[in-house]
Order: structure tokens, then sequence, then C-alpha cells
């Protein structure tokens, strides 16, 4: 180990340790003379940390005054001398880690014992720095604090767009997986589909990827213990880069999800991707409504039938009712036949909005696709995936990566 001299401190090469894209802030509890003038020359001979104050006393008395003691925004990192009183220092940990917990704690001491290192780590210190302080040790400690803060920066909040028919087979399934396919893959955006039928959900197959063991009833039912580790289990990955959270292929059992689970849930979720498309079972159950609620934008999938025309006024009308916004409300004509016999003035009169998407009708095409999901050739060119293409372009608005094609994801 080397001890930290202040000639060292002036003399840390650009390129070793870390270097986060903005500096951790620092503060310091109860750190000696010496160790505290250490720390002070290390973040004076660094941009990478900007040292805020070193605090005479482990004042802390309930986790409410946390930022008023502290700072507020929190620091980056605090390091805590435990060698003054360490049951002081451990309940300062303890209130640092409840009140602030984006904060790393590093406990400093001349004590190296086990014991006293397992009861910092315990009130809550990741770090625990013997002293005299090591240059190395101080380095690597605030590099992977900064790594997780970079990580943390990452983090994404996915935009959620839910799709309900507005009767069975208008198409719901089709366009949430192509599209779903086509923000991957010709936009490069991270991107979910979840398919949240009760029973008999289709999107996997619609995807070509039979092969799975849980479904979206079974991860609601984990919630509680639901991490990155346990999702993979759940999440099923197109050649296309979209990845899949499959519904029960057969007739389900009524399950008993607690409440609170399915915004749990999506809350875990959001923050792992960029859209979160939703294919919504039949109906305005209250399991679909919960969605609605939470989801961005609802896609109402229609075709240019009358029954169908009819359902979108009263699941509108319904929707209002519960005090969903209009605005939140999107009617998509699937099957869009410009010589239909009802016209396009007539369909916007009938729902009393304007129609947000056409989409082409090509039933060969797309029927290929389904069922044979690599007739590449005849696909790429179709309508359809031109104008899903479109759709994805206005929602993904980022240039396009370069791709397989628009037809890559037709091409398992
Ligand atoms: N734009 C289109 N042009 C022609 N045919 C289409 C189009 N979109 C979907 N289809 C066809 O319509 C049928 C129903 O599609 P899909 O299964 O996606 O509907 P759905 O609304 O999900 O049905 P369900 O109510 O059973 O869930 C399929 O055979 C599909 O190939
Ligand atoms: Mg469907």
């Amino acid at each position: 180990m080397t001890e930290m001299t202040a000639k060292e401190t002036f003399n840390i090469p650009a390129q070793e340790g870390f270097s986060p894209s903005e500096p951790l802030s620092l503060i310091s509890i109860c750190l000696d003379a010496q160790t505290a003038g250490v720390v002070k020359l290390f973040a004076d001979s660094t941009r990478r940390v900007v040292l805020q104050k070193n605090l005479g006393d482990y004042g802390l008395e309930d986790t409410e005054s946390v930022f008023a003691w502290i700072g507020d925004p929190p620091p980056d990192v605090c390091l805590i001398d435990f060698d003054q009183n360490r049951r002081s220092a451990a309940l300062a940990a303890e209130g640092i880690r409840t009140g602030a917990p984006e904060t790393a704690i590093f406990a400093v001491s001349s004590q190296s014992q086990p014991d006293a290192i397992v009861q910092a780590m315990r009130s809550g210190c990741t770090e625990y720095l013997v002293k005299p302080l090591d240059r190395d040790q101080l380095l690597n400690a605030l590099a992977r604090v900064g790594g997780r803060k970079k990580d943390r920066k990452e983090q994404y909040s996915a935009q959620v767009m839910a799709f309900v028919g507005a009767k069975g087979g208008c198409g719901t399934t089709t366009l949430v997986t192509q599209l779903g396919a086509l923000l991957a893959n010709s936009y490069a955006r991270k991107t979910l589909v979840v398919d949240v039928h009760p029973e008999f959900g289709d999107a996997a197959l619609y995807l070509g990827l039979t092969k799975y063991r849980y479904h979206y009833l079974e991860l609601l039912e984990n919630t509680d213990r639901l991490d990155a580790e346990l999702l993979q289990s759940f999440v099923m990955h197109h050649s296309s880069g979209l990845d899949l959270i499959p519904g029960p292929d057969g007739a389900e059992p009524a399950r008993s999800v607690l409440p609170g689970a399915v915004r749990q849930t999506f809350d875990f979720l959001r923050l792992r991707y960029e859209f979160i498309l939703l294919d919504l079972g039949p109906g305005l159950t209250e399991g679909n409504l919960e969605l609605i609620r939470y989801c961005d934008q609802l896609h109402i999938v229609t075709v240019s039938e009358v029954a169908a025309l009819r359902n979108v006024v009263r699941q509108i009308d319904y929707l209002t009712k519960k005090e969903i916004s209009p605005d939140r409300i999107r009617v998509v004509v699937n099957r869009h036949n410009k010589r239909g016999l009802i016209t396009d003035e007539q369909i916007e009169k009938a729902i009393g909005q304007r129609v947000f998407w056409k989409v082409p009708n090509q039933y060969v095409q797309v029927m290929k696709t389904i069922s044979a999901g690599d007739t590449v050739g005849q696909v790429s060119s179709s309508e359809v995936t031109k104008n899903l293409n479109e759709w994805a372009g206005a929602v993904g608005r980022k240039a396009k990566k370069e791709s397989r094609g628009i037809l890559g994801l037709w091409s398992r």
C-alpha cells in the first residue's frame, strides 16, 4: 500500500483512476486533521473531485434534516471518520443511507479488524478506507462511484404506448409487433413489446418467438423480487433488436396479483427502455383500464367497418367517463383502403376526431410476414412496412442506424 503524500496527490496521471464526465462532489465528516489535509490536497490536485466541506461533528439527529446537514443536492460521496466515535459514525452513515440513498458513504478509520469493517458496512458504507489513506484505494473507490453515477444517467424513461382493438381481429398485434421491430431496427431505439393478454397472447407467435418459459402474468406475480437478472428470464430477444415479454399462450387460471404490481412492474421496465408497446387484450376491462391510465398514449386500432367504428365511439365515450383525457387517445385505421365504402371524412365525423394514422390493406404480405417471417423480398417493398416505418420514424426521431434495411426485421 502506498501512503498518499502531498507530493503524490499533485502527481495523479491523467489516465489513471477514473474520469467521470462531471466531477464528483465530496464532503467529509469528523476527519482527523491529518487525513482532512490529505483529502484536501487530493481534491485540489484533480478536477475530478470537488471537496465541498468537512463537517466537525456526527450531528444527524433525524433523517429529515439530512439535506440541511450534508447539502442539497446531496454530495456524491461522503467520507466518515469512524475513529472519534464509532457508534455516532455508524448512526450518521445510517441516516445518510436512508435520507440520501444516492450518496456513497466511505468509512475512514485506523482500525482494520474485521468486526470494525463489518459494522461500518452494515451501517451503509460501501467502502472502508484504512488510515493512512492510500491513494490507489481512494481513486479506485471514487472510480466505482463515478461508474455508478454514469450508469444511473444512462437510465431511460420509456414512452409507453398502449394499443387496443376496436374489436377482435383489427390488426392490433400485427401493428404492435411490427412497429416495435421497426423502432428497434431502423431507429435503434431500445424497445419492448409486452403482450398483456390475460390468455391466448399471440405477439410471440407473430415474431416467430415460440419457445418461452415465462409470461407477463408471472412477471406481475414476481414484481416484489424483480431485478435486472430476474427480468432477463422473462424477456425474449428478436433479431430486429426488439425485446418481448410474451403473454400466456393458452387459457390461464385467474391469478391474484397484488395491488400496485402493474405500476411497480412498469416503473421498473420504464427505466430500461425508450419505448414500451403494450398489446392489450380485448375490451376495456379493469386490467386494461389500469394500463390505459398508466400509459402515455392509447391507440385504438380499428378498421373501416360500421361495427368497429361504432365501438371506437363507445370506447372513447367510456374512457372519457373514466376521466381518461381524449388528448391521450389516438385512432388508427388499419387495413385502410383509399377507395373504401366509408370515406375518411365519414370516419372522422363518426369518431369526432382526426384519424391519427392509416395503415394500408395488404393482406397477403402481412400474412406472409406472420406465418413465414422470412419473406424478405416481397415484404421489404410492401406498403405496410413503408407506412409503419414512417410511423416509427415520426416517433423514433433519431438518425437511422446502419441497418439491415427496412426488412432486417422480417428476416430473423
Ligand atoms: N394492414 C393489414 N393489411 C392486411 N391484413 C392485415 C393488416 N393488419 C393485420 N392484418 C391481418 O388481420 C388479421 C388479424 O390481425 P391481428 O391478429 O394482428 O389482429 P388483432 O387485433 O391482434 O386480433 P385479436 O383480436 O385476435 O388479438 C391477421 O390475419 C393479419 O394478417
Ligand atoms: Mg391480437
